[in-house]
């Protein structure tokens, strides 16, 4: 090879790799719905709107078949409850690898293109205290050296999605950026952990919650907003919340002696219900902003031009059964709805086009419950209460897409989700003799009162159960048979 033709190839490899980094964005997929939109579904619906990473957070066997043959880019999750049986025993870890990641496997080809196995949601979160911290580096040393045995190493890495709460800085200067004292010893052993294997450190960064906590930052800021006032650290200039949290976090690293490694924004995005500037609109412009900064790659302050390797939004759908301890607005993360919808507009990688919603989505019967007026409505109230401890009724909060559809309308909003929720079973509305199924819909402006989806969990575990059952009933009678021929 002629010497002269090597800046021309470094130039290539140099393009190749910036534009692998620009296109790094996925998406979070979680499954905490009352009635999840099919997995094939969904996969056609990642793959009609060219998102080609995807995270997920557990290891569904309904979800990783889906993602067979896709080319999609995967992270697995193992549920922090799973963490003190991986730390303490090095063959449960061997069979969770071996039943949930080898088993899908493959780089490319007909299986699941497996990236990353997340070790945990999100176990350092303060509100779950110090449980899970013990377990933490045990279960990924263990899951590496499954990964190891499974000859899998340096094609899936492990990592530990760190919340938003695990860094912060007292004073918002991003200089004053460290963990959470709670978490020096661990964060010490994770990031040593990660260095050695080559992985990256994963972490949600919220400039939502952030907003939502701290009146002190504005809306423009966390939106990317030119017009924003920025905030200065030194001679440092921020002009976004998310610059600002990033640059917390990259000093936090720095200050326990991890400054360089590689950072990975496992979960960021905007909700649009259930909460003050929670609107899809605002979402919108939230979204396009981070997706337009990430492209520009001029990273942050201090790392310029070192934007993350890889962005996940959170999230793909709203979920109806996500706990709300944190807030109404949890429910409500989907770019799309939770029957696959698209809320609002922005570019994934399929260019100037409009996103494609979900095809062919199979619903419940187009009935209703609401509140029959004609009855005595003295304990309609608490009927309606005790019907939103299990239903869904973040919509109606202050802020909320139904806040303001006035009383019976919330009662019957209330009996409503319930009703959908239970498959639209009769006994369902019921309430005390309060309750009336209705085929005319009850929705009012941005109110929207949903049908449920067709396909329940149950639904669909029950289906998975019978096509064992039956297929291996075939093969029993299809053995018979030729035995008998
Ligand atoms: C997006 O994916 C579709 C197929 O699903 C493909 O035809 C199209 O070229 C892709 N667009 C971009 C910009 O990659
Ligand atoms: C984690 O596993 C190690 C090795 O089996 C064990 O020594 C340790 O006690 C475990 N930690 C906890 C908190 O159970
Ligand atoms: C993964 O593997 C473990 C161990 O074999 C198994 O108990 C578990 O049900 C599997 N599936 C999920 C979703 O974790
Ligand atoms: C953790 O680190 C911070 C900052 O470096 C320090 O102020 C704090 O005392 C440490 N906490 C523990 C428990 O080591
Ligand atoms: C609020 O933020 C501004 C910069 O935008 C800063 O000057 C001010 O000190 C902050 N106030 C508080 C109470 O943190
Ligand atoms: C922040 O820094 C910029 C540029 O260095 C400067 O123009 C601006 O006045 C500073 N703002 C504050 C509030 O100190
Ligand atoms: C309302 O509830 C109370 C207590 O459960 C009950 O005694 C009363 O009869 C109810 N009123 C109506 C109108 O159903
Ligand atoms: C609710 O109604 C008030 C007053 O009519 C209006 O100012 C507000 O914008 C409405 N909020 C929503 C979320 O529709
Ligand atoms: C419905 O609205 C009434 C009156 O504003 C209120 O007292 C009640 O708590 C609301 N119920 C629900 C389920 O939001």
């Amino acid at each position: 090879m002629s010497l002269n033709l090597c800046p021309i190839i470094l130039f290539f490899f140099f393009f190749i790799l910036t534009i692998s980094r620009v296109r790094a964005i996925g998406i979070n997929w979680g499954n905490t719905a009352s009635h999840p939109l099919p997995p094939p579904k969904v996969v056609e619906l990642l793959k009609s709107n060219n998102i080609t990473k995807v995270k997920l957070f557990d290891a569904d066997p309904l979800v990783l078949p889906a993602l067979s043959g896709s080319n999609i880019g995967v992270t697995v999750g193992i549920p922090n409850s799973m963490l003190r049986s991986f730390n303490s025993s090095k063959k449960a870890a061997e069979s969770w690898v071996h039943d949930n990641v080898t088993r899908y496997f493959s780089n490319g080809g007909s299986g699941v293109r497996i990236e990353y196995v997340a070790v945990g949601d999100e176990p350092f979160l303060q509100r779950y205290g110090e449980q899970f911290h013990p377990f933490v580096i045990g279960a990924a040393t263990n899951i590496q050296a499954a990964l190891i045995k499974a000859n899998l190493e340096g094609k899936v890495r492990v990592v530990v999605p760190c919340s938003f709460d695990a860094f912060l800085s007292e004073s918002n200067l991003p200089s004053k950026g460290h963990f959470r004292s709670d978490l020096n010893k661990t964060m010490i052993q994770l990031l040593t952990f990660l260095s050695k294997h080559g992985s990256p450190f994963f972490v949600t960064i919220s400039p939502f919650v952030t907003i939502h906590q701290n009146k002190n930052i504005s809306l423009a800021f966390s939106l990317f907003k030119e017009t924003a006032h920025p905030h200065n650290d030194s001679h440092r200039t921020y002009k976004n919340s998310f610059d600002l949290s990033y640059d917390t976090l990259v000093n936090a690293l720095s200050t326990v002696g991890f400054p360089k490694i590689d950072i990975v924004v496992a979960q960021i995005g905007w909700p649009t219900d259930g909460a003050t500037n929670a609107t899809p609109s605002i979402a919108e412009t939230f979204v396009k902003g981070l997706i337009n900064h990430l492209h520009s790659k001029l990273g942050t302050p201090l790392r310029p031009r070192d934007p993350p390797i890889e962005t996940y939004i959170f999230s793909l759908l709203d979920e109806d059964q996500r706990s709300i301890t944190t807030g109404n607005f949890e429910r409500h993360w989907g770019v799309f709805t939770f029957d696959g919808q698209a809320k609002y507009q922005v570019d994934f990688g399929q260019g100037s086009k409009n996103l494609v919603n979900a095809q062919n989505v199979e619903y419940l019967p187009s009935k209703w419950c609401v509140v029959n007026n004609n009855r005595d409505l003295s304990n309609a109230s608490a009927r309606a209460s005790e019907a939103c401890y299990v239903a869904d009724c973040t919509a109606l909060s202050p802020g909320g897409s139904c806040f303001n559809i006035s009383w019976p309308g919330n009662i019957s909003y209330a009996f409503n989700s319930y009703y959908q929720q239970h498959d639209q079973r009769t006994d369902s509305c019921d309430f005390g003799g309060l309750g009336l199924i209705t085929t005319v819909d009850p929705s009012v402006g941005n109110c929207r009162f949903s049908v449920e989806l067709h396909t329940s969990q149950s639904d669909s575990l029950h289906r998975a159960c019978y096509f064992q059952w039956t297929t291996l009933l075939t093969t029993i009678l299809v053995c018979l048979l030729r035995f008998t021929l």
